[in-house]
């Protein structure tokens, strides 16, 4: 194995492993990109405080999201075509996240369906639901996930439309990928992907392709997404939802403070401050950023959480010394996923875990829980210099 010492290690493994296409797919933001660069440029602008002299021995990064145990506080966010970055993607996930004792959240667009991920692992995982228009569907993927026993239901509210990424269109991205001179000629290049792949029938959309009303192949699910994602969702919607669930439910995708009050009124019990990894709303702030007026707005009417950026042990304690009780990864794991399948999971949650645990003993802290404000130098127009 080489040495991997940090995330873009296994980012620059991932790029030489995965065919274009996937790799273009996850290292994508929305037209130019902006929020997709300062989610994770803006965690850099805040410093920490170092401390001395403070006993370091004994620490701890154990904690809970939702109530629920984790070893430190970090999920695994839920990232569509997982199962085309590495063969039966999202159960190696799964399974890596089960072993560190953190959380993994399934997607809707996943390639592992519910039940193939809840037959392969032990630990309960989380399930993320898009916004549909379909009832129907939505009570099934609601019932599918109670009967999978999943522990909590995410509800992404940021993508009723999908935000353009150039390079997915001129890819013709799709799962199975098409077979072009081009897509070809790209994955002769990616044996182990290849062979990878050729050892599972896992390929196609697993949560959608047989459930959905008149999707039996994959040809017809581009269109399908189309039709179904629906355009006037609202709160009273979201309130349906929440009725259809009667575990922990936390809404993704929130990033004013309006928007986060009216989660609280809808029986969250946690909202995850994000803009989709900047896939979404290009110009948005980054996370990290809009994630202090959202705090000082809910108080502690509500967990919060947050995601987009997240690349490193250091940008988990920023967040959570902002007040975040929760961080969520996505291509932070699917580098790792893409370089060396479960094993390059594992290795990226080591990672964060190391830096972690050690940038908080020099900031003075024994235990995550402990952890505040007081540990950063926060550039003062930071969150509020906006008219
Ligand atoms: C390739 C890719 C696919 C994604 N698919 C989904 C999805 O199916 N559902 C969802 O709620 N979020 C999805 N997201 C957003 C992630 O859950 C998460 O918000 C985002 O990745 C966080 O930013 P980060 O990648 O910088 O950590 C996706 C993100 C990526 C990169």
């Amino acid at each position: 194995m080489p040495v991997i010492t940090e995330i873009n290690d296994l980012k620059r493994i991932y790029r030489r492993r995965v065919p274009k296409m996937f790799y273009d797919y996850c290292e994508s933001g929305s037209w130019s990109e902006q929020t997709f660069r300062e989610n994770t440029s803006d965690f850099e602008k805040l410093h920490l405080r170092q401390r001395v002299a403070v006993d370091m021995s004994g620490r701890s990064t154990k904690t809970q999201m939702i109530g629920q145990d984790v070893s430190m506080p970090v999920a695994l966010a839920p990232v569509g075509l997982t199962g085309m970055q590495h063969f039966d993607g999202e159960i190696k996930a799964a399974k890596a996240a089960e072993e560190f004792g953190v959380p993994f959240c399934l997607s809707t667009m996943s390639i592992c369906s519910i039940e193939d991920v809840a037959e392969n692992t032990n630990a309960p995982f989380w399930m993320q639901v898009y916004t549909l228009k379909d009832d129907d569907f939505m009570q099934r993927l609601f019932d599918r996930a109670k009967a999978a026993k999943c522990s909590a239901a995410v509800i992404t509210v940021d993508l009723q439309l999908l935000g353009q990424r150039h390079k997915d269109l001129k890819n013709g991205l799709s799962a199975p990928p098409k077979l072009t001179a081009q897509s070809v000629a790209n994955m002769m290049t990616k044996v182990q992907w290849g062979l990878g792949m050729l050892q599972t029938k896992r390929r196609f959309f697993g949560n959608i392709v047989g459930h959905a009303h008149g999707v039996e192949d994959a040809s017809s699910l581009s269109s399908w997404t189309a039709e179904s994602f629906d355009q006037s969702l609202n709160w009273d919607r979201i309130r349906e939802f929440r009725k259809m669930w009667d575990g922990p439910l936390i809404i993704k995708g929130i990033m004013d403070p309006r928007d986060a009050l009216e989660a609280c009124n809808v029986g969250a019990d946690a909202i995850i401050v994000s803009n989709h990894g900047g896939r979404q709303l290009d110009g948005a702030l980054s996370s990290i950023r809009a994630l202090e007026p959202i705090m000082d707005a809910v108080g502690d009417k509500i967990e919060v959480h947050l995601d987009s950026g997240v690349r490193s042990g250091q940008d988990v304690l920023k967040a959570v010394a902002m007040g975040a009780k929760g961080c969520w990864i996505g291509r932070a794991f699917v580098y790792g996923l893409g370089a060396m399948g479960e094993a390059g999971v594992t290795k990226a949650l080591e990672v964060i875990h190391k830096e972690l645990d050690l940038s908080m003993a020099l900031t003075g802290h024994t235990d995550i829980n402990t952890v505040d404000k007081d540990i950063l130098m926060i550039p003062k127009d930071f969150s509020d210099n906006w008219k």
